[in-house]
């Protein structure tokens, strides 16, 4: 994995470099951000630290629907309600600017990336108080539980907007390596459904129980993907020997990483927004590096 900086003219170097490079497991770093917080916003959002906020957690813009998830609106007077018409103004436009960057900016994933969730992170994640699973301070691959991608690509795109603080990853190989290290001796590959299997899913999609148990709509590579997730964060070999490195984002930074590939955690930072593409799987310029490729080398068959 390399850190990649990216000139303020990156128009002399052709877009599909940049996608080579994402796609091969390399962070796009943007010393100041493309997408730029208006003093305005970034003061409102800087102000929500009293946990007696509505908008004290990290919350979740879903631009197809416009809505926010995550504000607390049991407590919802005239004050709360309007910081909640605020917060949704400032996400709405924040995940309009953040996709109208990656278009121009990724050309030749042009109509086969989907706008996926945004979302404001206002909590110190030094010494945060998760279960396992959702730490995010252990080295892991994302992979999302209630969304499977069924082999798009989740592409992040993050700004560090603390005034004064760096936002601290650590992040290790990418995830081919790291696969074939465990994959299939400590964590069986994908097995692709069976004809009995398939019937029942879809069996249970025309009753509508997808919804309800997201795991009906995952893919082998989604089970797989999700499994990975779980193995890693809960491996403590491999949270203490793999090979990483130590990465901070300076405040006003931005950066842009295929984070399926790359295995992250969050150390110490507060204060980020954070806006999340699906790539189609056909959009990859260098396939053989994705998840979905790796696996299906590795398990001789088609996985979605
Ligand atoms: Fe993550």
């Amino acid at each position: 994995m390399s850190l990649v900086t990216i000139p303020p003219r990156p128009g002399d170097v052709a877009p599909e470099e940049w996608c080579r490079r994402l796609e091969a497991g390399d962070i796009l770093f943007f010393p100041d951000s493309p997408v730029p917080i208006p003093a305005g916003d970034l003061e409102f959002l800087l102000g929500r630290r009293q946990s007696g906020s509505a908008l004290h957690k990290n919350i979740a813009y879903k631009p197809d629907r416009d809505s926010l998830s995550g504000v607390d609106r049991g407590q919802a007077g005239p004050e709360a309600a309007a910081e909640i018409f605020r917060l949704h103004s400032i996400l709405r436009r924040y995940s309009r600017d953040a996709a109208g960057f990656l278009a121009s900016f990724l050309t030749p994933y042009e109509g086969r990336l989907r706008l996926d969730y945004a979302s404001f992170r206002p909590l110190e994640e030094q010494g945060r108080d998760l279960p396992p699973r959702r730490r995010n301070d252990l080295l892991h691959t994302d992979a999302f539980p209630t969304r499977p991608t069924r082999g798009a690509r989740i592409l992040r795109f993050f700004n560090n907007i603390h005034p004064e603080r760096s936002r601290d990853w650590v992040v290790g190989e990418p995830f081919e390596a790291i696969a074939k290290q465990f994959a299939p001796k400590q964590i069986a590959l994908p097995r692709p459904n069976t004809a009995l299997g398939r019937r029942v899913k879809s069996m249970a999609a025309s009753a509508g129980l997808g919804r309800v148990f997201p795991a009906l709509r995952r893919s082998p590579y989604d089970g797989f993907m999700m499994r990975f997730h779980n193995f890693l964060k809960e491996n403590a070999a491999f949270q203490a020997e793999c090979r990483k490195s130590s990465v901070r984002f300076p405040p006003g930074s931005s950066w842009l990483a295929y984070t399926d590939m790359v295995p992250h955690a969050v150390l110490a930072g507060q204060y980020a927004l954070e806006q999340t593409f699906l790539v189609d799987h056909a959009a990859m310029v260098a396939p053989e590096h994705s998840p979905l490729s790796v696996l299906e080398a590795m398990a001789g068959r088609a996985l979605t």
